[in-house]
């Protein structure tokens, strides 16, 4: 998948050093953990994310490569890793177990936030969904706190569908105000195109 800036390559095992990298920061996992992950937590996750991008042609995980001259094409280059773009079934707990939506997700490492790329990922992203994968609603969920997160779900044009409170072992601070659940419909998606 190709944006203005971005291309968007399916994951792989080759990419489990920048998933390494991604998590080394706690500020890109502060409302997801509270702290870096370990070695052992990241190989864990890659192995869970390939087999979650399994069941269903279309949806699964996509690493963000951008171009260092914005005038170049992105290329995939461990200098221009951006960040993990997140498409697969919708699988947690206090989620829908509903075989025609996905659950749209995005982690960017530090340097690239607040350059409207997760935003333009998201959209290649969603147009995928519908058109590709053959979705009918696409979901997003994010701690209430998380206004980074929440901002892109608004810009995409999704709209809030319920907060709800999980029970968390190891709180992070601002959980007292839930987790939030964001959603785009098909119908939605293809109104906003035509606008
Ligand atoms: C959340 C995250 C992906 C946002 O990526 P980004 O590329 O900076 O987002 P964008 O630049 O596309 O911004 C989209 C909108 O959100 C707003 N926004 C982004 N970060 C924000 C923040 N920290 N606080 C408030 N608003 C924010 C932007 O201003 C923009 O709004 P606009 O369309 O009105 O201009 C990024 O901060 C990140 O990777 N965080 C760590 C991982 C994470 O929390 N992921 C989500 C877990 S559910």
């Amino acid at each position: 998948l190709r944006t203005d800036r971005l291309l968007l390559v399916p994951l792989a095992d080759r990419h489990l050093e920048l998933e390494l990298l991604l998590d080394s920061d706690p500020e890109v996992l502060r409302y997801l953990k509270g702290r870096v992950s370990t070695e052992a937590e990241v190989i864990a996750a890659h192995t869970r994310r390939m087999g979650l991008a399994e069941p269903v042609d279309g949806l699964g995980y996509w690493i963000a490569f951008g171009a260092a001259d914005a005038t170049a094409p992105p290329i995939e280059d461990k200098a221009e890793f951006v960040g993990l773009m997140m498409l697969p079934l919708p699988h947690g707990p206090d989620q829908p177990d509903d075989p025609t939506m996905a659950e749209l997700g995005y982690r960017l490492v530090r340097r690239h936030w607040r350059k409207g790329l997760a935003s333009e990922a998201s959209r290649a992203l969603l147009q995928h969904a519908f058109e590709t994968a053959g979705r009918r609603k696409v979901i997003a969920q994010t701690m209430a706190v998380n206004l980074g997160s929440r901002g892109v779900m608004e810009a995409i044009g999704m709209r809030y569908a319920r907060t709800y409170f999980p029970v968390w072992d190891e709180p992070l601070p601002g959980a007292e105000h839930g987790e939030v659940e964001y959603e785009i419909t098909r119908e939605m998606w293809t109104a906003n195109q035509i606008r």
